[in-house]
């Protein structure tokens, strides 16, 4: 099909749904939106932009551009045709795989549709208005979202900006030493930083029976760094948090795991319903499987990102070094205002965080689409 991926979006919306049925979908979200983890902002990942022009250079939300892998495409196109069936054996099959790979049990991991519910569950699961929330500033809102809508308090903890924008786990703990949740995201979103594990493990051997840390793995694959498995596998207080909707190319097909000894599981998984979208768990069990995937997309995204930096540090402008598939970059203005501007080049960067104002997120996208954000950025600065 000769068309970006915009345009295709939008092609199969036209043909799949007339607007009257959009329009009975839009009433019962409308109706949900009382219930603040169902709200529209929410079901956006926090990153919806709305309809944006065919041509657009979409690097806001730390997708990635290059979509499912060739084997996962090939067997969701085989199992469309059988999914009038639940086919809860595909994705026992799937928890199995994850379990050998990351040195666990079965019953110590849980299938989810993307890892956006387990962390408002495991956050609403152990934190109330006695239990709070600590989290890194800038980090990913998400988990204190969740904190708020059962009425805990939550603490931001800024990241360590002498030492790499890492963590500042001491200070997260001394912060509240009788929190329910210490969240950390490895590597970090927004910044694309790592916590070295040592000073993770720290925290985790601070934990006392009713605490728990919720590690965030969502860009780990990104990083060539260990990933905590051995903590879960050790059954320490710890729940991992891991999705296909980054390095996999899978954010809009939903699959993700959160993995824990199975006490820890119970508390928040007693929410989930039941079956799971066959396709996304078919895609992403072949993707695991495929030793090569990891590595070959890794190096791919670093040689674009490290392009961009090598670019950046010719022109003079400032940015915070990420491992990960997206940026800080320090645009010298409101970020607001640089979106709307790179917007009216057709490039849609992220968001921006109360703490560092003049810092914009930017997604790493293909070479194609970073070239033409090379080539608007000096525009948009002057
Ligand atoms: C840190 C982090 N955790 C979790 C998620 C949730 O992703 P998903 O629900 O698509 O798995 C995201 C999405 O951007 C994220 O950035």
């Amino acid at each position: 099909m000769n068309m970006n991926s915009n345009e295709q979006v939008r092609q199969a919306l036209k043909t799949s749904f007339s607007r009257r049925s959009f329009g009975r979908i839009a009433s019962v979200v409308g109706a949900a939106s009382a219930l603040p983890i169902l709200n529209e902002a929410a079901l956006a990942q926090l990153s919806s932009i709305g309809r944006i022009p065919a041509d657009a250079i979409k690097i806001n939300a730390n997708e990635n551009p290059l979509g499912p892998s060739a084997e996962a495409l090939e067997i969701m196109h085989k199992f469309t045709p059988l999914a009038g069936r639940y086919l809860y054996e595909e994705t026992f099959d799937f928890v199995k795989t994850i379990a050998e790979q990351e040195g666990v049990k079965p019953d110590y991991v849980r299938p989810y549709g993307g890892s956006s519910l387990p962390l408002h569950h495991v956050v609403m699961a152990y934190t109330s208005p006695e239990k709070s929330l600590v989290t890194a500033d800038p980090g990913y809102e998400a988990a204190y979202r969740a904190a708020q809508t059962v009425g805990a308090k939550y603490h931001l903890v800024p990241l360590m900006k002498d030492a790499g924008y890492k963590h500042d786990v001491k200070a997260m703990y001394e912060k509240d030493p009788n929190a329910g949740v210490y969240y950390i995201c490895n590597p970090n979103n927004p910044s694309g930083t790592v916590t070295p594990m040592n000073e993770i493990e720290w925290l985790v051997g601070k934990l006392k029976a009713d605490q728990i840390l919720v590690l965030d793995e969502a860009y780990i694959h990104l990083a060539d760094i260990p990933f905590g498995s051995p903590l879960v596998a050790a059954d320490k207080n710890v729940v991992i948090l891991r999705t296909f909707s980054k390095l996999y190319g899978m954010a809009g097909l939903r699959a993700g795991f959160a993995m824990a000894r199975p006490d820890l599981l119970a508390k928040f998984t007693k929410w989930n319903s039941g079956a799971l979208p066959v396709t996304a768990m078919v895609g992403a069990h072949v993707s695991i499987k495929n030793a090569k995937l990891v590595p070959e997309r890794r190096e791919i995204i670093r040689n674009v990102r490290e392009d961009v930096f090598n670019f950046l540090d010719k022109k003079g402008y400032s940015y915070i070094p990420s491992v990960s598939n997206k940026f800080m970059l320090d645009v010298k203005m409101p970020a607001k205002d640089f979106a709307a501007k790179m917007a009216s080049h057709k490039i849609y960067v992220g968001r921006a965080w109360p703490a560092m104002p003049t810092l914009s997120r930017i997604s790493v996208g293909t070479k194609e689409e970073m070239a033409k954000f090379k080539e608007a950025l000096p525009k948009v600065m002057g």
